[in-house]
């Protein structure tokens, strides 16, 4: 071959790696899989390795490659960043809109509604369709060259497509998606790396890494929301949300969600749609932007100071408050640990009240150096447990009191002792009573056994009573020991009974989790049992045998070989097999004869109301049948089932083209027919 057919072969190759990016990383649609797309990269850098000359930066095979830098180099930006002015309620984005009206002759005008996105401002520029700088926000005037780190972002395209101005700028919002931010602090976690704050923090310091390398490991992902500036006669759709749709077909990642509204009632409209969504998607944001979408009226309107006038951030609530830590309490956890929480002085937070927060463990409130009588931030994201952030140091008067762990167990008095390689506090006492009704507590609970009618207070007065020392001491629970309890009535007791006999069958992942074992939640139980089969193999497993199962590190590992080790835990499954306990992967009445995995290696995702299945019910069946269950629709979804009243979820299948099965066509999937079905 001579150079212009390498020439043209490589950008045959080229071309063809970038398609494949866009549609796995963009469009949520790859036509190929991992193996095809790594032979096309292979076979590109094979005769990019023998004409070293033909390679430019923009080469899909140079996302990640070039030498760590000593420092970032300043860029000034061509037009200025600006910020956005804020509204928090109704009446702030209506003064504003008003506004607007005022110094627009037309008496209605549209509005772009968009999400903000919480994460970091980037301007990227291309030339002759190609990638060639990326730089931060910095102080709106200049930033920072980011490009190689940029570059490492595989929904930033390299080279464009289509029709696209000779020189341009767009801008963007890069962001750390919300479950791979969770992964990645679990892993950090499980390797005994310090995790981080959130997702925003750690993208922006994923993007100051000097080392690309390190930026590359961080699936870290982009919106692009509007153009910066536009070199040459080039003709551009002269409203802004036809200007994205026109960036989407450049092979710029838009944010699916952007909306046209005709007028400010509509906007409010999709404001308070969002309070309610936002916790549904991948990406954190803090609001909604409203812009007006003709280019023409934003000219006219024009900029003040540093913010435009056509375009407006509506805040979403805060869920951040600032409130009194009246005390520090500590509880004993399930597996004997001390955990401390806070009294808060009650205060709402995002509309819900908020008394008390966890504050996870003793290097928490140093590492915070939280002080009793500080003012501090509290924090209520998504559904979990409220947080104490941080503390506001510059409000303190000298009152503040430090706060120690205990040197014993608040519950039974035993002496606490914390390894020098964990953050955790333990009670050293393993009948602890307190540590017993915890994890009770948890064997009982959904997730766990799902013995319905037994829970804490129960849990708590059969350990008081001396009627149970372990968890196994509920099987062999008698009608006669259950009724005499206080607020034991005839009903309740039988539904007692009932409910911990129809227990003993429940699936081994299930106990596997109601044994409270560190770090063994609902997946690495399932994984686990479907490794093993059973729980003999389970006790008998060494730590390698576990580090092979996906999702297992060492520290997992070794926490339940060491459970497994204790001579007490060893006696408590003894007591739970000779109480009838399933102790097979299956939970069907013939454990010998496991169902066929009609389902394996189907993802599904269930939203909306059913009739025939509780969610529970469902999730239970695809498990038992081989499937597994998330908890959103992405690219990696084969079904969505979806019930009556279905929502967002519904509409992010059809988006990315994931088929929908109703209840009905998932039971002729595992060969059912509907309940109602008269010839069934
Ligand atoms: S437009 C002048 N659209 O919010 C208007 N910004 O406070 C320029 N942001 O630094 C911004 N999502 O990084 C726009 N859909 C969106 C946005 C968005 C997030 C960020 C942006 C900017 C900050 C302004």
């Amino acid at each position: 071959m001579n150079k212009n057919m390498f020439q043209h072969k490589i950008d045959g190759l080229r071309s063809e790696i970038e398609r494949h990016n866009r549609l796995y990383f963009i469009e949520d649609n790859p036509e190929i899989g991992d193996r095809e797309y790594d032979e096309l990269m292979l076979e590109l850098l094979q005769i990019e390795k023998e004409n070293p000359e033909l390679i430019i930066p923009q080469s899909p095979t140079q996302r990640v490659g070039s030498d760590p830098l000593t420092e970032f180099s300043q860029i000034d930006h061509q037009i200025p960043l600006l910020s956005l002015g804020n509204a928090f309620d109704d009446d702030d984005l209506s003064g504003w809109h008003e506004r607007m009206s005022g110094l627009i002759e037309s008496d209605k005008f549209a509005l772009a509604c968009e999400l903000k996105f919480d994460g970091l401002a980037v301007a990227l520029v291309y030339e002759n369709g190609l990638f060639v700088q990326g730089a931060t926000r910095g102080n709106g005037a200049t930033g920072e060259d980011i490009t190689s780190n940029l570059k490492t972002i595989r929904s930033i395209p390299l080279q464009l497509i289509g029709d696209y101005p000779p020189r341009f700028e767009v801008r963007g919002e890069v962001y750390f998606p919300k479950s791979a931010f969770e992964k990645f602090n679990a892993d950090r976690e499980t390797n005994g790396l310090a995790t981080y704050a959130n997702p925003r923090n750690t993208a922006a310091g994923s993007l100051r890494q000097l080392d690309s390398a390190v930026t590359a490991q961080r699936p870290l992902d982009i919106f692009i929301y509007g153009l910066g500036w536009v070199e040459g006669n080039f003709q551009i759709p002269q409203t802004h949300i036809r200007c994205l749709e026109y960036l989407k077909t450049l092979g710029f990642k838009i944010n699916p969600f952007n909306e046209l509204v005709p007028d400010l009632e509509h906007a409010i409209e999709f404001h308070r749609k969002w309070v309610q969504n936002r916790n549904s998607i991948d990406y954190d944001c803090d609001g909604i932007v409203v812009k007006i979408d003709s280019f023409d009226y934003q000219q006219h309107v024009g900029t003040v100071g540093r913010e435009p006038r056509w375009a407006i951030a509506y805040k979403f609530p805060s869920t951040q408050s600032i409130t009194k830590l009246l005390d520090i309490g500590v509880n004993v956890g399930r597996t004997g640990t001390i955990n401390p929480y806070a009294i808060l002085e009650p205060v709402n937070v995002g509309g819900v009240t908020v008394k008390q927060a966890t504050l996870h463990n003793e290097d928490y409130i140093k590492a915070k150096d939280l002080r009793i009588g500080d003012r501090v931030v509290v924090e209520r994201a998504g559904e979990v447990i409220p947080q104490v952030v941080s503390s506001q140091k510059n409000h303190r008067n000298g009152t503040e009191q430090k706060f120690w762990m205990p040197r014993e167990c608040p519950s039974c008095k035993s002496p606490t002792n914390r390894n020098p390689d964990e953050s955790a506090l333990y009670c050293t006492n393993s009948s602890c009573p307190a540590q017993l009704v915890r994890l009770v507590e948890h064997f009982v609970s959904k997730s766990a056994m799902d013995v319905d009618g037994v829970g804490g207070k129960l849990g708590n007065s059969l350990i008081q009573s001396g009627l149970i020392s372990d968890v196994a001491d509920i099987y062999t629970l008698e009608r006669e020991q259950l009724i005499s309890l206080d607020r034991m009535g005839e009903k309740s007791t039988s539904n007692v009974i009932e409910a911990i006999a129809d227990s003993k069958d429940r699936p081994l992942s299930r106990l596997l989790v109601a044994l409270g074992i560190s770090h063994i939640g609902t997946e690495v139980a399932e994984n686990i049992a479907n490794r093993f089969g059973n729980m003999d193999k389970i006790m008998k497993a060494g730590v390698e045998s576990f580090t092979d199962i996906p999702d297992i590190g060492p520290k997992i590992a070794e926490s339940i070989t060491n459970y497994f080790r204790s001579s007490s835990n060893i006696l408590l499954i003894h007591k739970l097999k000779l109480a009838g306990i399933n102790m097979n992967k299956n939970s069907d009445n013939d454990p010998s004869e496991p169902q066929a995995q009609v389902l394996r290696d189907i993802r599904f995702c269930v939203t909306g109301r059913l009739n025939q299945f509780s969610r529970s019910e469902i999730q239970d069946r695809i498990k038992e049948l081989g499937g597994t269950v998330s908890g959103s629709v992405s690219s990696l979804t084969n079904y969505l089932i979806a019930g009556e009243e279905a929502g967002s979820k519904l509409s992010d299948a059809a988006r990315i083209g994931i088929p929908v099965l109703s209840e009905d066509d998932f039971l002729a999937m595992i060969h059912q027919r509907p309940f109602y079905d008269d010839d069934a």
